[in-house]
């Protein structure tokens, strides 16, 4: 059996859906203020063996219940923009949002992890039409989003590939030289920022 049961078909749903409000947000956006709100966007449903690892990590059955009511991250969309003010103004949109409300959010771009990892993270309650995992009708689903400048996004990559997929030798000096890159990005997106607003007071 699947870990998300019956539910595994409204998770697709519920993707394609938010996929499709990000996308006409940016048609929109782009329509009056001729420039994208995001440079793009990625949305995924986590796999069934990558929910049950998870599952299985932090001692929980294998279960509907634990897939979407525990975690919060069978649906994910990560929002990839060129500015940091442009993050802000695109969670405002989310927040006015039919059908969409805040369950938890984090601001981890004022307050970057130790690590330096910096991103914005929210996790959404979705009314859909679908039963939920609780047997309400309509139900309500978790969704994860992260948004993150394309400096951000590029550090985290390279950092996530770094963690899971190689034996490091030297983890202190490692995290030591990520976490100055990290600053040194975050330095640069304030100074892209700076160079927009220079280039919009010129005309
Ligand atoms: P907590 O409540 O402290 O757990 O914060 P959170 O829920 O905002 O972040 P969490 O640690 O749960 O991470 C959620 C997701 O953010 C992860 O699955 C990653 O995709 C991403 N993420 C968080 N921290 C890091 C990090 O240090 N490096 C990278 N590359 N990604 C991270
Ligand atoms: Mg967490």
């Amino acid at each position: 059996m699947n870990i998300y049961g019956k539910y595994a078909s409204t998770l697709n749903e519920l993707l394609d859906q938010m996929l499709l409000r990000f996308r006409q947000l940016n048609q929109n956006y782009e329509r009056k203020y001729h420039e994208r709100l995001y440079e793009h966007l990625r949305g995924r449903v986590k796999s069934e063996a990558s929910m049950e690892e998870k599952c299985r990590r932090k001692n929980l059955p294998l279960t509907p219940n634990s897939a979407l009511q525990i975690n919060h991250d069978s649906v994910g969309l990560r929002v990839v923009c060129n500015f940091i003010d442009d993050i802000y103004t695109c969670i405002d949109y989310i927040k006015s949002w039919d059908n969409i409300t805040v369950f938890k959010e984090k601001d981890h771009i004022t307050n970057a992890k130790p690590n330096g990892y910096r991103s914005y993270h929210m996790i959404l309650l979705v009314t859909v039409p679908n039963e939920d995992v609780n047997g309400n009708i309509p139900g309500k689903y978790f969704v994860e989003v992260q948004l993150r400048t394309i400096a951000m996004d590029t550090w985290a990559s390279l950092e996530h590939e770094m963690k899971y997929k190689h034996q490091i030798k030297h983890p202190e000096m490692i995290g030591r030289e990520l976490k100055r890159v990290a600053d040194e990005l975050a330095s640069c997106d304030i100074s892209m920022q700076t160079i927009r607003q220079l280039i919009r007071e010129e005309d």
